[in-house]
């Protein structure tokens, strides 16, 4: 149970609000993991009544996320629930904000301001809450929750950066990146840290390389506006790949506190080779699927990339001379994240008969989503022959161990964080700028006057033929574990 606490959510009428945050805080509830004088205030420019936003997220619950709702307790929840609309560029809707939370706002005052909204919003709210004393921890804490896209560079990003701190502590800012709230992502450090027998092997002495594929089959659906500035690389390379490479790659911490996590990851990042914008073709691709510049709000003649992929180094004593594959796109063939890390061939063939040698290596592979779980491929002796070898796997499904619903959503372990203070499965400001500064060449080499337009793939496919041909210089190729064939 955690401390009463108010969340102000900001763009309380909006699809983030309604697909995850209130689903998320319904949740909580009902497991009993909120204090009982929590309170949620919406705020968005919809000119909805407060009956308006209890009924609009009761319905979501059912529509967009097949809650099946129990009336009495939504009752009890639903009485949380009040709505002020107001646009976030008037400053008398932070005078009306100040003014709901000093009449609806007790006996608690601990507060989450959640920014759920466009990012061309997040200083002007933060500047309208200091202005009006909506940030003072005289009686309480205050914490915002900063959603995606955290800037569009690194320039971007230092200037917010600089501008929050300029009126929050960097301990009162979380900033959401919710791949860190799935379980499966948080297994990865368990899997390695909870286990004695993979550590000796984590490392260039046994693995040959890894993979991350995070593949979608959904295109850009509504938004085409949003995406087609930022293009796949910023949308998902800058932050969530990034992010589990950095799972995968960090050293062991002395603990599971945030800072000491935070450390870790900053030094893989600051350990990843600069791939400078006059090598940024030869080494990463992108694709465009076929029909992109048909989708609304997307420019006909757009050059957003929806696909790529890159070859990765991380130069430091574990990992010296490891690739990391990572790829990833919409309207793939598969919705499938998986984490592959591909260990090295035994150093001397004994078994003559050991068919495909070459491809015999064991794969280690986390599968983030939709199967979740873990599965092993090793080699075995083909009963009734001599010494014929087999590759089989062993698998271990969440679903099958603890039930088809017990993962919960990422943000409900994300807003209980944020509840309980806890910034571990946050991103620091260091991380952000740092993981820009890794892609900003990237983008300025793929921009750069006669750079080619991303590879045009089918809808359906595994993105453009490039990406086959950057694993085919290395004598690799793409693999997949996770989905059909563990099913
Ligand atoms: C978001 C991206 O951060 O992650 C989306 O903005 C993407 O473009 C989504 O679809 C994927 O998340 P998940 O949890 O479905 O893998």
């Amino acid at each position: 149970m955690t401390e009463p606490v108010s969340f102000v959510i900001f763009g309380a009428s909006g699809d983030l609000s309604r697909r995850k945050l209130i689903p998320a805080l319904y949740h909580l509830f009902l497991k009993n993991r909120l204090s009982q004088e929590f309170k949620i205030f919406g705020v968005a420019t919809r000119p909805w009544t407060e009956d308006d936003f209890r009924t609009v997220s009761h319905d979501s619950l059912k529509e967009l996320n097949n809650i099946t709702v129990d009336e009495t307790s939504w009752a009890e929840f639903a009485k949380r629930l009040t709505y002020h609309p107001g646009n976030f560029n008037d400053p008398t809707t932070y005078q009306a904000i100040a003014e709901m939370m000093k009449a609806k706002d007790t006996p608690c005052c601990n507060r989450i301001y959640y920014l759920a909204t466009p990012p061309e919003y997040f200083l002007e709210i933060v500047t309208g809450l200091a202005e009006n004393g909506l940030l003072e921890q005289e009686n309480g804490w205050r914490r915002v929750v900063i959603e995606k896209p955290f800037g569009t560079s690194l320039e971007t990003a230092q200037t917010l950066n600089a501008s929050l701190h300029r009126v929050l502590d960097e301990s009162q800012v979380y900033r959401i990146d919710h791949y860190l709230g799935k379980e499966t992502v948080q297994n990865i450090l368990v899997a390695r840290f909870a286990n004695a027998i993979f550590e000796p092997l984590w490392n260039r002495n046994y693995i040959d390389s890894v993979q991350i594929t995070v593949a979608e089959t959904v295109g850009v659906e509504t938004r085409g506006k949003y995406y087609d500035n930022a293009g796949v690389v910023r949308d998902m390379f800058q932050n969530h790949l990034l992010q589990l490479l950095t799972l995968v790659a960090m050293e062991p911490t002395s603990s599971y506190k945030a800072d000491a996590l935070r450390d870790e990851k900053m030094k893989v990042i600051s350990a990843i080779r600069p791939i400078p914008a006059s090598e940024a073709l030869e080494t990463t691709v992108l694709g465009q699927y076929r029909g992109y510049t048909a989708e609304p709000n997307v420019s006909p003649d757009s050059k957003t990339p929806t696909f790529a992929a890159m070859r990765l180094f991380v130069d430091n004593w574990r990992w010296q001379g490891v690739p990391f594959y990572l790829r990833s796109g919409k309207k793939m063939s598969e919705k499938v994240s998986e984490i592959i890390v591909q260990f090295k061939t035994v150093p001397h063939r004994i078994f003559p008969n050991q068919v495909n040698f070459e491809a015999s290596s064991n794969l280690f592979s986390m599968c983030l989503q939709p199967d979740e779980g873990i599965n092993f491929r090793f080699e075995v002796k083909v009963p009734g022959t001599s010494t014929d070898t087999k590759s089989v796997e062993m698998n271990f499904h969440y679903k099958d161990e603890f039930g088809a619903n017990a993962l919960p959503d990422a943000y409900e372990r994300l807003l209980l964080d944020v509840t309980l203070g806890d910034a571990s499965l946050f991103t620091r400001a260091d991380q952000t700028e740092l993981s820009w500064q890794l892609i900003d060449p990237i983008l300025a080499g793929w921009n750069a006057p006669g750079a080619p337009a991303p590879a045009i793939y089918e809808p359906g496919s595994w993105g453009p033929d490039e990406s086959v041909r950057l694993l085919d210089k290395d004598q690799c190729s793409w693999i997949q574990v996770c989905g059909d064939r563990c099913k």
